[in-house]
């Protein structure tokens, strides 16, 4: 038997739909993975040890592996992108960076993941939610803490806030987009002007404010509320918070890479990656978003969507190419370059 018959009999017997054809050399997947290190690797284990299928992981940041994607988009080393907020991987949809799959999994996803993928044509696929937001530290923060982004403003909270840089981290981005589609172009480029008084450090990673925030390098971390949650659940003094102005949202995605070395692999990957059982890994590796699959438990710590104020975010336009680029032009231009 070869392995990849090994791997596909694997996954029939643990109860997956997969067709990898029985000449196929599917013994090896590159994933690049852009949730928690502890998550990625815990996936890689788990498919490694369903199927037998190797796993190549390297883990970066969202608009970091979009990046990746792109420069290596000549001769593609990749074959899954897993994870990361949804706009760089319809970024990547529309620039034909990614490969259109329909996975027989469609069908038992949230609304709101199957529209990703009607939205691409089939080029990435929900597979997680969570609301934007900020945590602060409790122990730093004891008097009238934030609850508004307008409150982040405060001078008594100079140097004492970190958020990433929008280029390369998704959730960074998805804080210039919702900041854009709550107030205005311009007024959403004032209100980042006015708060980079008080940024100490705009970092590479969109959770890393949370960790500083927990160790109490700074006070106030803008971020994914499940990431502040993890902190939190992790025995950390900071405080979830859902601002009351409203706020943006994610669509955690996932996309095979055009052209990558393993197709079938791939989709073998990107259809276990959309059943309960490979969802539910997600919370026991501390990562606290909500599933796509109707049929997967949605962790008891995840912040509800239900109980956020959302705006209706436009993920077709903030996802594209001209507007995703023109933002961050912008953002460079306007705060990227003011001074530290
Ligand atoms: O895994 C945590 C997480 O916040 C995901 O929910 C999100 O898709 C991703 O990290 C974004 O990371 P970054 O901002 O570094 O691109």
């Amino acid at each position: 038997m070869t392995k990849s018959n090994v791997s596909a009999a694997a996954l029939i017997a643990a109860g997956f739909a997969v067709a990898i054809p029985a000449t196929a050399q599917a013994d090896e997947l590159v994933l690049y993975c852009s949730v928690q290190e502890e998550w990625c690797r815990a996936m890689s284990e788990a498919f490694q040890r369903e199927t037998g299928i190797d796993v190549l992981m390297t883990r970066r940041s969202s608009g970091e592996t979009y990046a990746q994607i792109a420069a290596e988009s000549e001769q593609p080393r990749g074959d899954v992108w897993w994870g990361g907020t949804g706009d760089p991987h319809l970024q990547a949809a529309q620039e034909g960076l990614t490969a259109e799959y329909s996975s027989p999994m469609l069908g038992e996803l949230q609304d709101w993941a199957q529209r990703q993928a009607e939205t691409s044509g089939n080029r990435t696929v929900g597979i997680y939610a969570g609301g934007l937001g900020f945590g602060y530290n409790s122990d730093l923060v004891t008097d009238n803490p934030p609850s508004c982004w307008a409150d982040l403003l405060d001078e008594r909270f100079a140097d004492d806030v970190q958020v990433a840089n929008p280029n390369s981290s998704g959730t960074s981005y998805t804080m210039l987009a919702t900041m854009v589609q709550l107030m205005g172009e311009d007024e959403a480029f004032e209100y980042l002007a006015n708060l980079h008084n008080n940024i100490s450090q705009y970092t590479q990673s969109g959770s890393a404010p949370i960790r500083a925030a927990a160790t109490g390098e700074t006070a106030i971390g803008i971020v994914f509320m499940h990431d502040a949650v993890a902190q939190t659940v992790q025995g950390a003094p900071i405080v979830a918070v859902a601002p009351c102005e409203g706020t943006g949202y994610e669509v955690g995605s996932m996309s095979i890479i055009e052209g990558g070395p393993n197709p079938d692999a791939a989709r073998a990957f990107y259809d276990w990656a959309l059943t309960p059982e490979a969802q539910e890994i997600g919370a026991t590796a501390n990562s606290f978003q909500i599933p796509s699959n109707v049929n997967a438990a949605t962790p008891e710590e995840a912040p509800r969507l239900e109980d956020i104020e959302l705006i209706d975010y436009d993920f077709a336009l903030y996802g594209s190419s001209e507007e995703r680029t023109r933002l961050l032009e912008r953002w460079d231009a306007d705060i990227g370059s003011l001074p530290q």
